[in-house]
């Protein structure tokens, strides 16, 4: 078996657990290699498969979400070998296949592959010491796993041409006020923070949860018309499930609900 590269953790208790994935190459910042790409992609379908799993969250270390793909790896790859092998769809494309939530804890450096990584998460909670930013122009390349099109419609094109052509990166305050992280936190609460919203999210029901990223997501896909009728849609499925009566009773009712399908 490979050298581990990412750390597991299943956190909570009975269907309210959260699937925790931490990045660990420490010495190379996070640094996203083939084989690290591969186990993260694993431990998300696991998760995503997992009855008793609400909710992801993927961390890196205090130093670096991660400094991007692997640099040393990819010095040598010809045009034959990035094409023939589908470099970067391949692995990377794997989080977009997960239903269930995942949330990016970012700390430190998110660059490259690690800022991409990070946006195709669903909510991006960032440390205070958290930066971000598309590097690749020093590297003599581009942003390879959706960077050109997730920045600009995360911060507008104005702020995703100057991070991508200028190569800087930007600090967490000025990611949130760009819309590109949902909310900054002091370094030592990233986790917490990250965990309570992960706690908060799984004790909701999974159809509502599935449905609500699913439209939030067409959005970016489709244009307006047919996002809401997408949306009309997967609302007016809701009322077929026991948790819409459930979530509304128990309101009605003042007490919490008591979701079956979470
Ligand atoms: N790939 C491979 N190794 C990396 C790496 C990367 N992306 N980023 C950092 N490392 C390695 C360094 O080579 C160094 O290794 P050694 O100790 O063996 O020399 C180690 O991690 C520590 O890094 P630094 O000494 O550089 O640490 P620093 O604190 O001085 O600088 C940094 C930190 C600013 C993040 C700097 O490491 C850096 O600029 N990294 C590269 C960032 C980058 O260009 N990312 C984009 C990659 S391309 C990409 O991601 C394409 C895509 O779209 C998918």
């Amino acid at each position: 078996m490979s050298e581990p590269l990412i750390l597991t953790q299943v956190r909570g208790e009975a269907a309210l657990k959260v699937g925790v994935i931490t990045l660990h190459r420490p010495k190379q910042l996070n640094a996203l290699n083939d084989a690290l790409m591969d186990q993260l992609g694993a431990a998300l379908l696991a998760f995503d498969a997992d009855e008793s799993i609400g909710c992801m969250v993927i961390t890196g270390s205090e130093k670096a979400f991660a400094a991007g793909a692997d640099i040393s790896a990819m010095a040598k790859w010809t045009y034959m070998e990035v094409y023939k092998s589908d470099f970067i769809t391949r692995n990377w494309e794997t989080l977009k296949r997960v239903r269930k939530p995942v949330i990016a804890a970012v700390s430190g450096f998110a660059l490259g592959g690690g800022c991409e990584l990070a946006m195709m998460c669903d909510i991006i909670i960032a440390a205070e010491t958290a930066k971000f930013g598309q590097p690749e122009i020093k590297l003599g390349i581009i942003p390879g796993a959706g960077g050109t099109q997730r920045l600009p419609r995360a911060v507008g094109k104005a702020k995703a041409m100057d991070l991508s052509l200028t190569g800087r990166m930007m600090d967490a305050a000025e990611a949130e006020r760009a819309g590109l992280v949902s909310r900054v936190v002091p370094a030592d609460k990233l986790l917490d923070e990250a965990f309570a919203a992960a706690d908060a999210i799984c004790s909701y029901s999974l159809p509502s949860l599935i449905a609500a990223k699913e439209c939030v997501n067409r959005a970016y896909e489709a244009p307006l018309n047919e996002g809401l009728l997408f949306e009309r849609r997967a609302f007016h499925a809701l009322f077929a499930t026991e948790d819409q009566k459930e979530g509304m009773e128990a309101f009605l009712a003042k007490r919490p609900a008591a979701f079956k399908h979470r």
